[in-house]
């Protein structure tokens, strides 16, 4: 039921306050005088000393759910000192690459159903690893085949292209980070500072949604484009790579996700006055390098599209031109979760205006049980 909704994208997309607060209920814990703020996964908790040994984490997936395990990949390794490393489930299959025993496998899907992960998840089971699946669908297969996991509990997602299950997956792992590092001195700050973004999430989400407007005037701009890059960095690599696959994916628009840091390695050389190019740039500890690729394309005529900190347009605007995209700013490693909101809203009314099918991009199926 879609509701007042024209599609099931559009619904899910504007669903994201509440579906959060779903993935989160009853798992964050702000406990009262002498009860420290903390994080509690059913699923896991008699892993957790298991998962704690390990001697990697490796986070497994396909398309929006492995961009998904990139977003939450730096708090990860900060909070649990664990190397982590990503893995394309169907790359893994392909070069059989090396899994041991000591590492804690990690498998993200949102229909728990998808063939490549799937056979990477028993390819794992085979060399001895802890897997952990991360699943929004209770009994599906990869819930039932792992050894441990965590349900998003997004509720249902029909559109082919997903939305909400990506930011549920990004706070799971945010979460499953807390879990692991466990309490110390030394990071309680930072630990009270996520788990109190996570808790405001919700509401700086909605507060997000409200650029709905502003994108549908931005996708009207880039209607009969033939490309969009989309530069990130840091947490939000991620952003970059999933903004642009919902972009492909529904908009039928060529459209890239460049790491900023590559960009004199090769992309630089696509830069001109013609090609429309996001950057994204919310404050991080990443801000002061981004802001020096804004003025390195804007000294090549690029076309920026820059998305950045509320009050931050004067920042990352230097003497250039182009529009900016103001976002509520939240704690760095939670970024990710808000700058995807508005890459959303431009797919989707990228896909209305060029006329094409919201739900059902042609060629694509919900859940890719195939090789
Ligand atoms: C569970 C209940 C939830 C209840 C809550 C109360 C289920 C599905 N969940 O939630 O209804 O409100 O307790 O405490 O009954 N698992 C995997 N692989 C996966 C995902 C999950 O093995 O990919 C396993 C977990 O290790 C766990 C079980 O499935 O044993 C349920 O996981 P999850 O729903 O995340 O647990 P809770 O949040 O504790
Ligand atoms: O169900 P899964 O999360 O395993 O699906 C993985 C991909 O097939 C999926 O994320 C796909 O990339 C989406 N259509 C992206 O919107």
């Amino acid at each position: 039921n879609k509701g007042k909704y024209e599609h099931y994208m559009q619904k899910e997309i504007h669903e994201q306050p509440e579906s959060l607060k779903t993935t989160m209920r009853g798992r964050l814990i702000r406990g009262g005088s002498s009860k420290a703020k903390t994080v509690l996964l059913g699923g896991l908790k008699d892993h957790l000393k298991t998962i704690r040994r390990s001697r990697r984490i490796v986070f497994i997936g396909c398309g929006t759910s492995y961009n998904a395990a990139l977003a939450a990949r730096p708090i990860l390794e900060e909070l649990s000192g664990i190397p982590v490393t990503m893995e394309i489930a169907s790359d893994l299959l392909d070069r059989q690459g090396p899994i041991y025993r000591e590492d804690t496998a990690v498998f993200v899907s949102q229909s728990g159903e998808t063939a490549d992960t799937l056979l990477a998840l028993e390819y794992a089971l085979e060399n001895g690893a802890l897997c952990v699946g991360i699943t929004n669908t209770v009994g599906s297969a990869i819930a039932r085949h792992t050894h441990c996991g965590v349900h998003i509990n997004a509720g249902c997602e029909i559109g082919v292209a997903s939305t909400k299950a990506y930011t549920s997956q990004i706070v799971v792992m945010a979460m499953l980070a807390l879990a692991i590092g466990g309490d110390t001195l030394s990071n309680q700050a930072r630990r009270e500072a996520i788990i109190d973004g996570l808790f405001d999430l919700p509401n700086t989400v909605r507060e997000a949604l409200k650029l709905d407007q502003e994108m549908k005037d931005l996708a009207k701009l880039l209607i009969a484009e033939q490309s969009l890059l989309v530069f990130g960095r840091g947490y939000n690599y991620a952003t970059a790579l999933e903004g642009a696959l919902k972009v492909k994916e529904v908009a039928l628009m060529h459209s890239e996700g460049i790491l900023a840091g590559e960009m004199k390695h090769g992309p630089l050389a696509l830069v001109d006055e013609n090609l429309p190019i996001v950057v994204i740039a919310t404050r991080d500890a990443c801000f002061s390098k981004q802001q020096s690729v804004i003025q390195q394309l804007h000294a090549r005529k690029g076309r920026l599209i820059v998305m950045c900190s509320k009050g931050d347009a004067a920042a990352v605007c230097a003497g250039g031109s182009g529009r900016v995209i103001e976002v509520p700013q939240v704690e760095d490693c939670l970024q990710p979760v808000i700058n995807i909101i508005p890459l959303q809203l431009l797919a989707y009314h990228l896909t209305v205006l060029r006329g094409f099918n919201v739900d059902q991009p042609r060629n694509l199926a919900k859940s890719v049980t195939t090789q």
